[in-house]
């Protein structure tokens, strides 16, 4: 008898098709009325495979009484209610590592748009505006000062791809990290006052609801540009579009928002900013491996009992 996998949410087809063949999983988006499905049958499944955009709460595991594994496809857990996985024991395992560059790439991406209005320019050019005269003249990203909020697997691997522009970087986290070239930064406001970019790269969650602040995007100042591929949490969303539509800062290249798939309308007509659909994973090869990695820890739990990337 197969073990029994709950699917939380639609995920990459690929992903489902695997999940349906080899663990005859239940999706549980198919149900009309998925909490009374939980009501009468979560206590049948001992697996839940879900993804960073649909997560678990706390209730749905509390639904769920035989549940001892969740695998989410995704490096963010911030959707997980990992304290309530911690008090039912139910172990959870993430998708580090196999995203690290892409998501690194569009950080990249992103950065050099708005410094250079590269989406800015082809509507110019689109637009006819060429015929009429020159684009006007952007800024420079080479040699720049980089910050990164969260230097961590992400974050590292935006600083390698940063020495490549020779730029100098420099970091703030909780803590130092050990052994990294970049000079630490004790306070986030003291590395936005530095940087001419400001990466946010950590995880998001209640521990980093609002880190970027009013105040740290005022010490960002009307030269600096903001760059978000970690949570639309992080930063104060409000104050954010306040500052971009009065010029306080200089631009920003967003592909997260706080209330996604709704982002701010004011933001729709500013030329100073670039936006994103939450895309910086999103290629082919990625996103498979994604799907494996999510598979790998299924199958290892459910062969042996344990995870492999687990978080908690
Ligand atoms: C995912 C992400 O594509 O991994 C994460 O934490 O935010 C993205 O890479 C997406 O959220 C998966 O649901």
């Amino acid at each position: 008898m197969k073990a029994r996998v709950l699917q939380n949410g639609r995920l990459l087809p690929a992903l489902e098709r695997v999940l349906h063949d080899e663990f005859a999983a239940h999706r549980l988006a198919e149900e009309p009325d998925p909490g009374a499905f939980l009501a009468g049958h979560g206590g049948e499944f001992s697996a839940l495979v879900t993804s960073a955009r649909f997560g678990a709460d706390a209730a749905m595991m509390a639904a769920m009484p035989a549940l001892k594994a969740i695998c989410s496809f995704g490096v963010g857990y911030d959707t997980i209610d990992i304290d309530a996985a911690r008090r039912h024991g139910i172990a959870v395992s993430n998708t580090p590592d196999v995203l690290n560059d892409c998501v690194a790439d569009i950080a990249f991406g992103l950065l050099i748009d708005v410094a250079r209005g590269i989406s800015a320019s082809d509507r110019f050019v689109r637009r006819g505006d060429w015929l009429k005269g020159a684009f006007p003249l952007q800024t420079r990203v080479s040699g720049k000062r980089l910050g990164i909020l969260g230097l961590g697997r992400i974050g590292q691997v935006i600083a390698k791809r940063a020495t490549g522009f020779d730029m100098e970087v420099r970091y703030h986290n909780r803590h130092p990290v050990i052994g990294t070239p970049y000079a630490y930064e004790t306070t986030l406001k003291g590395l936005a006052q530095w940087s001419d970019f400001l990466v946010v790269a950590s995880a998001g969650g209640a521990d980093t609801r609002h880190l970027v602040s009013a105040d740290v995007i005022a010490a960002l100042g009307p030269t600096g540009y903001l760059i978000n591929i970690a949570r639309g949490s992080v930063i104060d969303e409000t104050a954010l579009v306040d500052a971009l539509a009065n010029k306080r800062i200089a631009g920003a290249g967003l592909d997260v928002f706080e209330d996604e798939p709704n982002v701010p309308e004011a933001l729709f007509t500013l030329n100073n900013v670039v936006l994103l659909p939450h895309v910086a994973s999103g290629t082919r090869e990625t996103r498979q491996a994604m799907a494996d990695l999510t598979l790998a820890n299924l199958r290892s739990f459910l062969a042996g009992g344990a995870l492999l990337t687990a978080v908690a």
